[in-house]
């Protein structure tokens, strides 16, 4: 049985999507995801309001899937019976299960011990064909390219168009939550995919009058993987942040369309500063993000603290994967387990020293 219309996302905002109505929608339900307020980073001593747009619960634990749907719907109609991609993780998730899902097969190339264990779990369970490289996802972004060229594949990397199709749905989606678009709209960049695809759905609202104004985008990268912030491609990018861990963004005019369209910029943070802002999510404000994601959290607290961002500011920010995708990082930051004894001397012990 399939999911009722309302609930696609591609039946929602079909008349902003290049799908023919007589396609078979390739769907897990995906989009739809909560924009949840963020009580310890908004300030409300200046009237600011910090929202997080959290794409860790789409069906695959991450934005790629708003992409994929139509990606892979579009793959299908059009005759492809297999999809191809390079990833850093999300993508091969996401391809993985969205070719699973509408029968076609998956290769993923990812960089070997680079992937969070998550992920690689993911693109393995949904029977996608993983190809490691020992190189990084610049490297694997221009085998698959070749690829797509040579053998009867269908490349599902953002630089298919179909894939920031789906992914400015997100852009809709907060404007119909929040009633208006926010003032600043904060996100990870890492091939630069997602910035283009928002900047896309924000200027279609705005162009279909649904909206007046379209935010100022700010494009965070960690500093280890931050062409943007250099001006130029970087050869060898490495960051915690594997996610993000790419020195050629595919989509580097588009983005910097969008950061000159809005009057916006790039902001740049340390490793150490990006997994204080995943910390500071999950401890104060119940979320679990992955590293890449709180990128853009790092970003807009030190925004915050340079006082940029004027009062009465609206700012939304993307937690662009869940923070499950990446348990080593987790658990290698976090205090350890305490190893107690079986009675309830020892635990009260624990609990007491805990809350004197
Ligand atoms: N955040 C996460 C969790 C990602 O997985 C990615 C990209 C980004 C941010 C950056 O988005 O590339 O559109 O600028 N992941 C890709 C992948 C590259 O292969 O999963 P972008």
């Amino acid at each position: 049985m399939s999911a009722p219309a309302e609930t696609v996302l591609v039946e929602r905002y079909r008349s902003f999507l290049p799908v023919p109505n007589d396609a078979d929608i390739v769907t897990l339900d995906e989009g739809d995801t909560p924009l949840v307020r963020l009580h310890t980073v908004s300030d409300p001593s200046r009237s600011i309001e910090v929202y997080a747009k959290c794409e860790g619960l789409n069906p695959t634990g991450s934005f790629k899937d708003r992409g994929m749907t139509v990606a892979v719907t579009m793959a299908a109609s059009e005759g492809s019976h297999a999809i191809i991609c390079a990833s850093t993780g999300n993508t091969s998730a996401s391809a993985a299960a969205y070719a699973a899902r509408g029968g076609l097969s998956a290769f993923v190339v990812i960089p070997e011990g680079k992937i969070a264990l998550g992920k690689l779990a993911q693109a393995m369970m949904h029977g996608a064909r993983v190809i490691q490289i020992e190189g990084n996802f610049d490297t694997g972004m221009s085998i698959v390219k070749d690829m797509a060229e040579t053998v009867p594949v269908t490349l599902v990397n953002s630089v298919n168009p179909y894939r920031l199709h789906g992914q400015k749905t997100a852009a809709f989606e907060i404007i119909d939550a929040l009633g208006r678009a926010p003032d600043y709209h904060f996100l990870p960049v890492g091939n630069a995919g997602n910035i283009s695809a928002y900047w896309m759905g924000y200027t279609e609202y705005r162009d279909a009058g649904v909206v007046s104004e379209r935010p100022v985008m700010v494009g965070c990268q960690a500093s280890g993987a931050a062409p943007f912030l250099r001006g130029h491609p970087v050869d060898e990018p490495e960051t915690i942040a594997t996610a993000i861990r790419i020195g050629c963004p595919q989509s580097w005019a588009l983005a910097n369309q969008a950061q000159e369209e809005s009057r916006g910029w790039f902001r740049e943070s340390s490793d150490e500063d990006i997994l204080t802002a995943q910390k500071v999510l999950a401890e104060r404000e119940g979320i679990f993000c992955e590293p890449a994601s709180a990128v853009c959290i790092a970003g807009l607290i030190a925004e915050l603290e340079c006082r940029t961002i004027p009062s009465g500011a609206t700012i939304v920010c993307t937690l662009t994967g869940h923070g499950l995708k990446d348990p080593d990082t987790a658990i290698a930051q976090s205090p350890q387990p305490v190893k107690v004894s079986p009675d309830p001397t020892a635990v009260r012990g624990v609990i007491l020293e805990e809350i004197n």
